[in-house]
């Protein structure tokens, strides 16, 4: 069993990371292998829309992307983090996803015209755990949170619930202060127990 974690925020130390952090330390004590990964090490531009994907049945541009991508692949779900810019995901997570996503789906499909019937055959991501950790000052959690939930359940994901939204409150003026959420701790130690039920389950 083995959950990654994906910090999206440029600033490594900053609450989204430590949260993230956080959730892949609860799931360690509980004997499941994790991974910590932050976004900005690794040379990961956008999606071109060039379309090779699906002919290739990989992405084709030639930066890291690839390395993040078979980290995706060979776990059994991800913790997918991002502070609130402007109520969005960062650009880097929107990269990966859009590429993983893109990419991921004609790993095992082919694309079909329009009077084609469509058999699913399953994606790089089926059946795999993903769970939002989303950051922000003010306003924007939520948003940033749909996003990402929108991505997972667009790629054959299983989404593990808390006790509320996963999401932290950080304080003003670029504080790192997310050790301090004890709330958004206890919403996360919830979750984690939530992955190790599951995960328990689906390894039976
Ligand atoms: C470019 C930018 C945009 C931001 N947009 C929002 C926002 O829409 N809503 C909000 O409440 N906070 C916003 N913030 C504050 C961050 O969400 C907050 O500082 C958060 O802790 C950053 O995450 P990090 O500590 O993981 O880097 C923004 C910060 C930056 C740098």
């Amino acid at each position: 069993m083995k959950i990654i974690g994906l910090n999206g925020s440029p600033r490594k130390n900053g609450n989204t990371g430590y949260l993230v952090k956080y959730s892949l330390d609860r799931l360690s004590e509980k004997g499941i292998e994790t991974e910590y990964i932050d976004l900005i090490d690794y040379n990961i531009g956008q999606c071109t829309g060039c379309y090779k994907c699906v002919e290739a049945k990989k992405c084709v541009i030639n930066d890291e992307f690839m390395k993040i991508f078979e980290k995706m692949v060979d776990s059994d779900g991800f913790i997918l983090g991002s502070p609130s810019y402007h109520s969005s995901m960062t650009p880097m997570l929107k990269a990966v996803l859009d590429r993983a996503g893109f990419s991921g789906r004609w790993y095992a499909n082919d694309m079909k015209s329009k009077s084609e019937s469509y058999e699913w055959k399953g994606n790089a991501f089926s059946g795999k755990l993903v769970a939002p950790v989303t950051v922000a000052r003010r306003a924007g959690q939520n948003f940033t949170f749909a996003q990402i939930l929108l991505w997972a359940t667009a790629n054959d994901c299983i989404i593990p619930g808390s006790t509320y939204w996963n999401v932290g409150v950080a304080g003003k003026g670029g504080a790192m202060d997310a050790d301090e959420d004890e709330e958004g701790k206890g919403i996360l130690d919830h979750l984690t127990n939530n992955f190790e039920y599951i995960l328990k389950k689906l390894k039976k």
